[in-house]
């Protein structure tokens, strides 16, 4: 695995990755189109020998509060679950932040999601810091018997 930004050219591959989860809200093209356009310098995607996205992380700077570094989605193709990747991305991108000032990682997570859970918990537990929980939008907010998103805050980081 091979792990870079995202360019435009990816964006239908993490649109169906994301389709493939099955778990995971599905937006629209245009919206992963634009986010490798946009936030690929907060992104990241890991591909095989051939060159194919096998998982992905997006994410951004909450622009009210740069140090914090926010985790919109993340996947793995199901053939390459449970042997690292999502905790290597994830230390990937956030390592290339550290040096501009990130000192928190946040993202949400619903309460059925134990894989995505352990996946923070055991960034925080490698990183020696703490991981804060509290619900961010509620099932009303989200509406169509969404469960509740939980976010996860986690630092702060080391320097
Ligand atoms: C969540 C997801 C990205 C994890 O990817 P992955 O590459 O399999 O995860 P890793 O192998 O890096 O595992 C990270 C940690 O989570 C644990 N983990 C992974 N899958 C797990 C599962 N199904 N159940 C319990 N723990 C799990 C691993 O054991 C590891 O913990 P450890 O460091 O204590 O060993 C992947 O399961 C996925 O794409 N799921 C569908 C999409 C999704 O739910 N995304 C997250 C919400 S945005």
């Amino acid at each position: 695995m091979t792990f870079g930004q995202p360019t435009v050219s990816d964006g239908p591959r993490l649109w169906e990755l994301v389709n493939q989860a099955g778990n995971l809200d599905v937006n629209s093209r245009y919206a992963y189109l634009l986010w490798c356009r946009d936030f690929a310098g907060t992104s990241v995607v890991a591909r095989d020998a051939a060159g194919r996205a096998a998982g992905f992380i997006t994410g951004y700077l909450r622009p009210s509060a740069p140090d914090v570094y926010f985790v919109w989605q993340v996947a793995v193709a199901s053939d390459h679950r449970r042997r690292g990747l999502a905790r290597r991305m994830l230390d990937h991108v956030v390592d290339a932040l550290r040096p501009h000032g990130v000192r928190f990682v946040e993202t949400t997570v619903t309460p059925d999601n134990k894989a995505s859970m352990r996946l923070f918990e055991s960034f925080a537990e490698a990183n020696g810091t703490a991981m804060s929980l509290d619900v961010l939008f509620s099932e009303q907010e989200l509406g169509s018997g969404h469960e509740p998103e939980v976010l996860h805050r986690i630092g702060p980081l080391a320097d």
